[in-house]
């Protein structure tokens, strides 16, 4: 059987967790390929460090670079992470005409138009499978399974380490911090962890998602991004108590005045198959016309189930080396002269309910005054909950649910509530949908 070769960039989490998959699957893989993939050279910063993977008979290098230019390697494995070094070792590999498989959804989402447009002229592949969702078949279903619908809206827990953080909050009442280390310690989050933590990581896979259900270009700066660093265990008990969960999603719409792009913490109702996402797992609803609700489900992050996305491409590329470019599944699911720039709804257009939590004094008028604020801005209220003050406190929580309205409209009431004598802190605010 002829081999394919692999020049691997990157050790770490996935690197090694892609060495160990292709070394105990190695028979598995090969009767798929039609090939035998073996990784001949690889690129770490540190080679001394300890390993999760054998790397017997690969060549080591420091310098990745030397990787890319080798002239035995057919396909560029890169899991470096990051949108600098990453950039530049992607399009030299491309430039030398080399097929690339990439997990880093920061490179796709933010230089993904011009990487595949380089492709597309030099004819190789690019594959991005493992950087939506770890281990979800998400690209290869949105991309190729839907392709006879109109994608109306997809929404998707699509951060493993955020998702895991709520889920030790809601069931256990772990700190925060300590949930958080021990994320990175399973290998979950991203080198700089505040990009799990503040949404970034979702908002670079709802990017893409997004591309490649409505056939647009990469527009990662249009993304409004929120991440979970304000919810309370409060905020999670209160969910709970009204019936809902608090997730974190990324939440992509078709409306008629343009595409919603949004991430950040959302209730949902506690029946639905999502809001019981819990840990590291992530899934995603996808609306299609013709097939209705579709959802994705399995592990987020972590090394072999992101190993497993990254090795899927890799067979796909090995399959697809010999075929005409024109037989391809283009790189955004649409021909790249079929793309269409379409506006992005700016979030104070976006219509949502809401959950808020005000922190008010307990006395007479103070509801009655929260209450004409949002009647007056024509913001209809669903539910309400107050709190008993604390031991020794004057203040009482206020939970609301609202009816939909948009959010230009709340910001302007949240800012008039804010004002009051009556009122402490910041009214806290987070968006609610029903997801049906
Ligand atoms: P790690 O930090 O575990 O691994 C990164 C690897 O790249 C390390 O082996 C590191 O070397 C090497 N590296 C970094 N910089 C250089 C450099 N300048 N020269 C040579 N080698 C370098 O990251 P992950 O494996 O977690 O993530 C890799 C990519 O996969 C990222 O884009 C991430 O977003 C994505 N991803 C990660 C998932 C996960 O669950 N971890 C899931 C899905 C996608 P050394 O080990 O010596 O420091
Ligand atoms: N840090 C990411 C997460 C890795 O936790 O989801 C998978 O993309």
């Amino acid at each position: 059987m002829s081999q394919v070769k692999i020049g691997l960039l990157g050790l770490g989490t996935v690197g090694g967790g892609t060495v160990n998959v292709l070394k105990r699957n190695a028979q598995e893989i090969s009767r798929r390929a039609g090939k035998e993939i073996v990784v001949v050279h690889a690129a770490a910063r540190d080679l001394n460090k300890p390993r999760i993977c054998d790397t017997d008979g690969i060549k080591l290098t420091t310098n990745p670079a030397e990787v890319v230019n080798d002239p035995e390697i057919d396909i560029v494995v890169e899991l470096i992470g990051g949108d600098g070094l990453a950039r530049e070792l992607v399009l030299t590999a491309i430039e030398q005409g080399k097929h690339v498989v990439t997990a880093n959804k920061a490179l796709i989402a933010k230089h993904g138009n011009e990487i595949f447009a380089a492709a597309e002229a030099k004819g190789v592949i690019v594959a991005y499978e493992a950087a939506v969702a770890g281990g979800i078949p998400i690209i290869k279903a949105v991309r190729e399974g839907l392709s006879a619908n109109r994608i109306e809206w997809l929404a998707g827990i699509i951060n493993g380490t955020g998702n895991f953080i709520l889920t030790e909050m809601r069931d256990n009442g772990t700190d925060f911090a300590d949930v958080l280390a021990e994320a990175q310690r399973l290998g979950y989050a991203e080198a700089d962890p505040t990009f799990d933590v503040e949404g970034i990581d979702a908002a670079h896979k709802l990017t893409i998602l997004a591309s490649i259900a409505f056939g647009m270009p990469l527009q990662f700066d249009k993304v409004y991004t929120e991440g979970i660093t304000k919810i309370t265990g409060d905020d999670v008990a209160c969910a709970e108590k009204l019936g809902y969960r608090i997730k974190h999603l990324g939440i992509s719409r078709r409306t008629t005045n343009g595409i919603e792009l949004r991430v950040h913490p959302t209730l949902i109702p506690e029946r639905r198959l999502i809001a019981n996402v819990d840990g590291v797992m992530n899934a995603v609803l996808v609306q299609g016309d013709a097939v209705g609700p579709t959802l994705y489900y399995g592990p987020g992050a972590g090394d072999e189930p992101t190993a497993s996305a990254v090795i899927a491409d890799v067979v796909d590329v090995v399959r697809t080396m010999g075929a005409a470019v024109d037989n391809r599944v283009p790189h955004l699911a649409f021909q790249a002269d079929a793309i269409n720039n379409m506006t992005i709804l700016d979030m104070g257009e976006v219509e949502t309910s809401y959950y808020l939590r005000i922190s008010a004094a307990d006395r007479p008028g103070v509801m009655a005054e929260l209450t004409k604020i949002l009647g007056d801005r024509g913001i209809s209220i669903e539910a309400m909950i107050q709190q008993e003050p604390a031991e020794g406190e004057s203040n009482t929580n206020i939970i609301m649910l609202t009816h939909k309205v948009q959010e230009k409209c709340m910001n302007d009431a949240i800012a008039i509530i804010e004002s009051l004598d009556a009122v402490a802190g910041e009214v806290m605010r987070i968006r609610m949908e029903s997801l049906s």
